[in-house]
């Protein structure tokens, strides 16, 4: 299950758009009734970047609208077609992953392994409207 979910989001990277970085991101959104992937999409007009993460969330609700549920979350990234050692979404990722499931399980790579935690743990205290 989670393997297959860093499958997915290894195959997504290899659509990022990252012409200035070349730091080529993948995510996969597993929630309740599917798979839905997003890879980082950078502009010319450098503050317009999107990342991996929130474009597959976007993805999710865009399939499924609102109550969209997140059970877990893989990350992946290579840097000029390496894999990088560690890669761990940005804080406002954690905070939209947080938005969606506080209870995901994220597996994304540390140290050029792969590690687990859930966006709890990755954001505690989160901020919270709703
Ligand atoms: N990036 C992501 O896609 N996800 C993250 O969590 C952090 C960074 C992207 C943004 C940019 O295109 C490139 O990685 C380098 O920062």
């Amino acid at each position: 299950m989670k393997r297959e979910l860093v499958s997915r989001a290894f195959e997504v990277s290899f659509k990022a758009y990252a012409p200035s970085s070349k730091f080529h991101v993948g995510a996969a959104v597993r929630t309740t009734k599917g798979t839905y992937v997003g890879c980082n999409v950078e502009n010319g007009s450098y503050g317009l970047t999107s990342c991996a993460e929130r474009n597959a969330v976007f993805a999710a609700i865009g399939a499924e609208g609102g109550k969209v549920k997140i059970e877990a979350v893989a990350v992946y990234a290579r840097f000029s077609g390496k894999k990088v050692k560690t890669a761990s979404p940005c804080g406002a990722c954690r905070q939209v992953l947080a938005e969606f499931g506080r209870d995901a399980v994220v597996t994304f790579l540390e140290g050029g392994q792969f590690r687990s935690m859930t966006v709890d743990e990755l954001l505690p205290a989160a901020f919270e409207l709703y």
